[in-house]
Formats: C-alpha cells, sequence, structure tokens
C-alpha cells in the first residue's frame, strides 16, 4: 500500500523477514483506540470534516471485529498492523474519508504509541501479579512464624532462623520491584503522537489534545525523542529482569529444599513433573523452568539494550526486533509470577525436618556467643570459647546443647580465656535451643516472633495501599478510554442519523 515510489510488490520472503504481524496481534486494539483518538483531533483542528470522520471512526469500530483469519490473510499481504488497518479503514470508508487517517502521523509515531499503552497496561498487569505473589508469601509467613529453620550463608548453617523470615525476605525485595515499575510507568505514560516521522508536521496538530483523548499524562514533546527513543522499554526489560533474578533465586531455594536430602518442603503433585522410567521421582520443574527462563530474560535483555547500542538516531527498522522482545520478556515475567504464586500457596512446609535440622546444627552458635557478651566478655574470646566448643562437639558428633559440664571442660581446657566461665557456659547450652535463640534476638527486621509479626502486619498494609494507588490510576485510564468511547460513538451517530 505504501509502495507510491517503489515498483513491483515485496518478494513474499521479504515480507515475511520484515513483517511484525505476528507480535502486532496484541497491539491491535491499541492501534484502533490511537487511530480513533487522531482522526477525533483531525477533525477538531478541520483537518477532516465531520463525515469523513464518521467514516473513519465506523471503520476502526468494525476493524476489532477483525477475526483471527482475516488478520492471518491480511497478513501475507501487509508489513505490519499500521499498514493492516490502515488498508482496512480504506477499504471499508473509501479512499476519499479513509485515505486521510494518515494526515499528521507516520508509523514511527504510530509503533511507538501502541508500545506505549501495551506497556502501561502490562505494568498495572505485572504489578498485580507480584503484589499477588507478596499476599501469598505474607499469608504463608504469618503461618510460619515458628517453622524454624537453619539459614544459610555460602549454603552452610549460619544462624537459626524462620521460614517466614525467609517468605518476608522475598515480600520486599518483590515491593522494590513493583516500586520501580511504577517510576517506569510515569515515563511511559506520555503520548509520542503528532512527531510524525522524526521533524513533526506542517499540520495544524493537537498534540495535548491526542494525549489526554489517550488517557496520557502528557506528551514525549521532542519528536527525534519520542520517535526514535525506546530507553521505556529497556527500563521495563530491565525491571522485569530483576523481577525474574527474584524469582530465580526463589526457585533455587525451594528446588534445593525439596530435595530429600533437605527434605523441607514438597510441592503439590499438581505443581510437579514426574520422570518416563523412573516412578518414584517428583520433579520440580515449573521451578527449574522459572530459574532457566530467567536466563533467558537476561539474554533478551541483552539483546534489546544491544539492539539500542549504536543505532543512528531516528527510528531505524531494528527497533521493530526490540518490540517482540518486549513481549516475550513481559510475558514470560507475569506467567512465571503466577507460577510462583501457586508454589507458595500449596506448597507443603515440613516443620519437623525444618526443625530437626536445626536442632543438630550449629547455626546456634552466634547467639551462644552473645550470651557471653551480655556477660561481659570481648566478643572475640566469646568467639573462640565457642568455636572451641563447636570443634569438640563435631568432633564427637555431639549438639552443643549435649555438652555436659564436663565436656565443656575438657573442650575449653586448653583456652586460657575460659577463666571462671565453664559453669556459666554450660548452663548457657542447656538453654540452647533454636526457639528460645529466636526469642532472643531484638535487632529490627531480626527472626524474633514478635518482630515477624510487626513486620506482616506492616507489609499486608503496604500491599492494601499499593492496591489502591495502583486501582485510581486505573480507574482513571478507563475513564479517559470510556469517555473516547463514547466520543466515537456520537460522530458515528451523527451520521446515520
Ligand atoms: N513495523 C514497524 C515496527 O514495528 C513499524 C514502523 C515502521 N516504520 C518505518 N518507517 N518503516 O517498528
Amino acid at each position: 500500500m505504501y509502495r507510491s515510489r517503489l515498483k513491483g510488490s515485496l518478494d513474499e520472503h521479504i515480507l515475511a523477514y520484515l513483517s511484525s504481524m505476528d507480535e502486532d496481534t496484541s497491539l491491535l486494539h491499541y492501534d484502533i483506540a490511537g487511530s480513533e483518538a487522531h482522526s477525533i483531533m483531525l477533525y477538531e483542528q478541520g483537518l477532516i470534516s465531520k463525515d469523513e470522520l464518521a467514516r473513519i471512526l465506523e471503520a476502526l469500530e468494525s476493524a476489532k471485529n477483525i477475526s483471527a483469519d482475516e488478520l492471518r490473510s491480511m497478513k501475507e499481504r501487509y508489513e505490519d498492523v499500521h499498514e493492516t488497518l490502515e488498508a482496512y479503514v480504506i477499504s471499508k470508508a473509501g479512499m476519499d474519508a479513509g485515505g486521510k487517517m494518515h494526515t499528521a502521523r507516520s508509523r514511527n509515531d504510530q509503533v511507538t504509541l501502541d508500545l506505549r499503552m501495551k506497556v502501561r497496561d502490562d505494568i498495572t498487569v505485572v504489578e498485580y501479579a507480584i503484589l499477588d505473589l507478596i499476599d501469598a508469601l505474607l499469608a504463608r509467613a504469618r503461618e510460619c512464624i515458628d517453622a524454624v529453620m537453619p539459614m544459610y550463608t555460602h549454603l552452610q548453617h549460619a544462624q537459626i532462623g524462620s521460614f517466614s523470615h525467609y517468605l518476608l525476605a522475598y515480600t520486599d525485595m518483590l515491593f522494590r520491584d513493583v516500586d520501580r515499575l511504577e517510576s517506569c510507568y510515569a515515563r511511559v505514560n506520555l503520548s509520542p503522537l503528532g512527531s510524525s516521522a522524526i521533524g513533526g508536521t506542517s499540520l495544524p496538530v493537537n498534540r495535548e489534545r491526542v494525549a489526554s483523548l489517550l488517557g496520557f499524562n502528557g506528551i514525549v514533546e521532542n519528536s527525534i525523542d519520542a520517535t526514535s527513543s525506546r530507553d521505556f522499554l529497556l527500563e521495563f526489560c530491565s525491571s522485569l529482569c530483576i523481577t525474574m533474578l527474584d524469582l530465580s533465586r526463589m526457585a533455587e531455594d525451594l528446588v534445593l529444599w525439596s530435595s530429600s536430602e533437605f527434605n523441607y518442603i514438597e510441592l503439590p503433585d499438581e505443581l510437579a513433573s514426574t520422570s518416563s522410567v523412573m516412578p518414584q521421582k517428583k520433579n520440580p520443574c515449573p521451578l527449574e523452568l522459572m530459574r532457566a527462563r530467567a536466563s533467558t530474560v537476561l539474554g533478551l535483555l541483552t539483546a534489546i539494550m544491544g539492539i539500542v547500542r549504536s543505532l543512528p538516531s531516528g527510528y531505524n527498522r531494528d527497533l521493530q526486533e526490540g518490540k517482540r522482545i518486549a513481549l516475550d520478556v513481559s510475558k514470560i515475567a507475569y506467567d512465571s509470577l503466577l507460577i510462583m504464586k501457586a508454589i507458595i500457596s500449596d506448597l507443603r512446609v515440613k516443620r519437623d525436618s525444618m526443625l530437626d535440622a536445626a536442632e543438630k546444627s550449629y547455626a546456634i552458635a552466634l547467639d551462644v556467643a552473645e550470651q557471653l557478651v551480655q556477660r561481659g566478655i570481648a566478643f572475640r574470646v566469646a568467639h573462640r570459647l565457642v568455636g572451641a566448643l563447636v570443634a569438640y562437639a563435631h568432633e564427637h558428633s555431639m549438639t552443643l546443647r549435649d555438652l555436659g559440664i564436663d565436656e565443656v571442660r575438657v573442650a575449653l581446657d586448653r583456652l586460657d580465656e575460659k577463666g571462671s566461665l565453664v559453669e556459666f557456659i554450660s548452663s548457657i547450652l542447656k538453654d540452647a535451643d533454636p526457639a528460645s535463640s529466636l526469642s532472643r534476638r531484638i535487632s529490627r527486621g531480626s527472626a524474633n516472633p514478635s518482630e515477624q509479626k510487626r513486620m506482616i502486619d506492616a507489609r499486608e498494609e503496604r500491599s492494601r495501599e499499593y492496591r489502591a494507588r495502583i486501582s485510581v490510576r486505573e480507574e482513571r485510564l478507563k475513564d479517559a478510554l470510556a469517555s473516547l468511547q463514547e466520543s466515537v460513538g456520537r460522530f458515528i451517530k451523527h451520521v446515520e442519523q
């Protein structure tokens, strides 16, 4: 349709290579809304007549019902959704009206408009999916305040903790993921329309009017920036990549903890896979794929950054490839969030195994050392004393709690620092159980059970606040698009009467 200068039609292989129709399918309704707002503005600015507007709008409305078959057959003729929609409008409204729709517009401002509309919707959808996961984590955390378990650094027992403390850590990371998306939303929610191909137009367009009809918060002012920048996509993909990395670390923990060696959790059967040959197998495949898809997203982020790197200013067709990438990243992140939420809600927590591991471990050592500190002993001395106790206990396959006074005496025999502390130390060890260890932690944000309760309450409140804020924004956008739809209906009716 655009080949005014070029002779002949596109070779079919070249067309298939150029085409963005596959990924554009999800952009069709944004392209329709954008075209409706643009056409209304053209009429308001005296660039098209009321009747021409009504015919264009009628054609655009009927494009909402284009069937998948029709779209597929158009795919064989046109390069992208913009060409397809314009050709469709011309076929329905005639060249004298439909041929005016692309006045003062180019595919360059159009494609970034569609992308901005899609990404702002995806941000909202993903934010809700993150909040759903956060709520699931909080519900499980509340149940698991007393699910004592060892915490790991270097994958070695580090300190005693609880499963709720672990879940809350991811809750906080996920809140930051929402914050990042929220700040990205403000930069996405600006209209590029009216920039033409790169340099603006000599026709009297009203860019702010189109922006407000489409529920944007303003315009991307500079027409070069508006048509050729994709930093909003890079930001969106980076933010989702960070979310995927959070999910992937969580997936790794859950894979490990569901193994027979850890035995801390069990996945629900519905969310596990099995083996074709080993009848006993229960494989955590969704979590493994989530780890892998985090790598895929990392690769896609590198790809989209690579596309933008060193690209000459202005629109270049390379940017089309970035569109597909951003849509893929968005889908992977959204699907992964849903799966993780289902797993967190339904996994079985094996408290006895967790407690058993905590009781057998030396992860209590730091708590014991801190009790010595409270008695006025220098921390470095306490570290040496408890280190010697652990070495002795380990050598004799005992826990710290198993050590009687005689064993404490032998264990500390060669340490001058023990002074007259043997009795005191042995009394501490008798009470050195994981639960009392946790209740002694008093620092903010620690694994102390009352600290867990406080953190859960605060985060439940925060989640409600986030939802309320997002829904205000969502309603405002819905209202803007509903009044655009009303105007469209009014203009169409005007002609029918
Ligand atoms: N299909 C293109 C894309 O997705 C649309 C813009 C094409 N513009 C152009 N001047 N060739 O990016």
